[in-house]
């Protein structure tokens, strides 16, 4: 058996589909985001404008973020010591909890080391609880989601995105005794779009279903106190189960469910991801309870991110650049071939100093791989001008088509 080739081959398949992996190596600079230092390919660090954090509202660099967490560390040092059930259940833990509950109107939350991990942990646990369980789960639903439904061992049917129709279509074909379960996004990343959750709750209700959400995109970043698109549009009461990341808008790391005190005490008490694991630092936690406090009370930071994000896909869509139909803060621009869409990401670094990663499959469908801007309130019109007349500069190099 010769591993080494077969190694090799798996990476071949990469670099001939021009999908291979290239991680930047920078470092941002602290309070004058989006501003950061490139290292790699250069002499020395190279000044660099990010344009792709999904830090969206710069929350990982606002002073009261930091402060909370040199207090923190100073106070109780760095790590939590071990999982929630030994040592690792601090009072940082506890608190957030209840300000995520809150944020949510729920009865409970529980904190987990990421996103991903709570929409593992959770989806695969319940539906082991459930027995005979049935998922519905939309086509375009994140790999952390797939990964607990597949975990779960539970039946799963795909719903094509965002039609309700065809969930109505496999709910109804589905014997109507066996447990249910809907698990969809409320924002799409990649696309920017909406799920269409009123409706979805209606058939949810109609056919005796459980609800999931994922507000990983959201949370902090719509409704009036920051509780994703469920608060927005008044829809949290009407969902059993809201996830979310504490690594994106709120500017940090970890993740969380909000849910029912029954359903929080069934995942505490049976997800092997919640409990074989060292909880999150008190230092993170400490940070991100001053971000969400901060995000309850403060909309400047979600209103100069949507301001920031309209001026940017008019100012795209004015030079003819193929903006794709996003309706939220996310600024997909379609290439529709990866080799070109790492070209594309590679001549904007080399000369024009923007940082923008290519998206590529399996995050996107193959033929849709996009670039995926995610201004934030710092990104000032000047840099959006700038860095459209490039894009136009590129697209006109490569051959590309605008728009007339
Ligand atoms: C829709 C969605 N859910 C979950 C996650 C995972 O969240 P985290 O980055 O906190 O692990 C991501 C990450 O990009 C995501 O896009």
């Amino acid at each position: 058996m010769n591993y080494d080739q077969i190694f090799d081959a798996a990476i071949d398949r990469l670099h001939s589909e021009g999908r291979y992996r290239v991680f930047i190596d920078i470092l941002r600079n602290k309070g004058a985001y989006p501003n950061a230092r490139c290292f790699a390919g250069h002499n020395g660090p190279k000044p660099i404008t990010v344009w792709c954090s999904n830090d969206y509202l710069a929350m990982g660099q606002h002073p009261k973020v930091i402060a909370a967490m040199e207090e923190a560390l100073h106070d109780v040092g760095a790590g939590s010591g071990g999982t929630r059930n030994i040592g690792g259940n601090t009072h940082y833990h506890i608190q957030l909890e209840e300000e995520l509950a809150d944020l949510h109107g729920k009865q409970g939350a529980l904190l987990f080391t990421s996103g991903y991990v709570s929409n593992d942990a959770t989806l695969s646990t319940l539906a082991k609880i459930l027995p005979g369980c049935v998922i519905f789960s939309d086509e375009l639903n994140h790999a952390s989601m797939i990964a607990g439904i597949r975990n779960s061992g539970a039946e799963k049917k795909v719903f094509r995105h965002n039609d309700v129709e065809h969930l109505e279509e496999l709910l109804k074909e589905t014997d109507p005794n066996v447990p249910k379960l809907v698990a969809f996004e409320s924002v799409y990343s990649m696309d920017g779009d909406i799920a269409p959750i009123h409706e979805i709750c209606d058939l949810a209700e109609k056919y005796n279903a459980l609800t999931y959400i994922d507000e990983v995109h959201a949370v902090g970043m719509y409704g009036q106190r920051g509780g994703g698109i469920t608060d927005r549009d008044n829809a949290a009461h009407r969902i059993d189960i809201i996830e979310g990341t504490l690594g994106k808008a709120f500017g940090v790391m970890g993740g969380y469910i909000a849910a029912d005190k029954r359903i929080v005490d069934v995942i505490r008490s049976y997800a092997p991801g919640f409990i074989f694991t060292t909880s999150l630092s008190p230092v993170l936690v400490a940070g991100v309870l001053a971000s969400v406090r901060h995000l309850k009370a403060s909309s400047v930071e979600r209103d100069g991110q949507q301001a920031a994000a309209a001026g940017l896909k008019a100012m795209m869509r004015e030079a003819g650049l193929p903006v794709m139909n996003s309706t939220t803060h996310i600024v997909p621009l379609m290439v529709g071939d990866p080799v070109k869409a790492k070209k594309i990401s590679d001549i904007l670094l080399a000369e024009y100093g923007v940082y923008v990663q290519p998206i590529n499959f399996p995050t996107v469908p193959r033929g849709t791989e996009r670039l995926r801007f995610t201004p934030g309130p710092q990104h000032t019109e000047a840099m959006m001008r700038d860095l459209t007349s490039a894009l136009v500069e590129i697209w006109d190099r490569l051959e590309l088509k605008l728009a007339a």
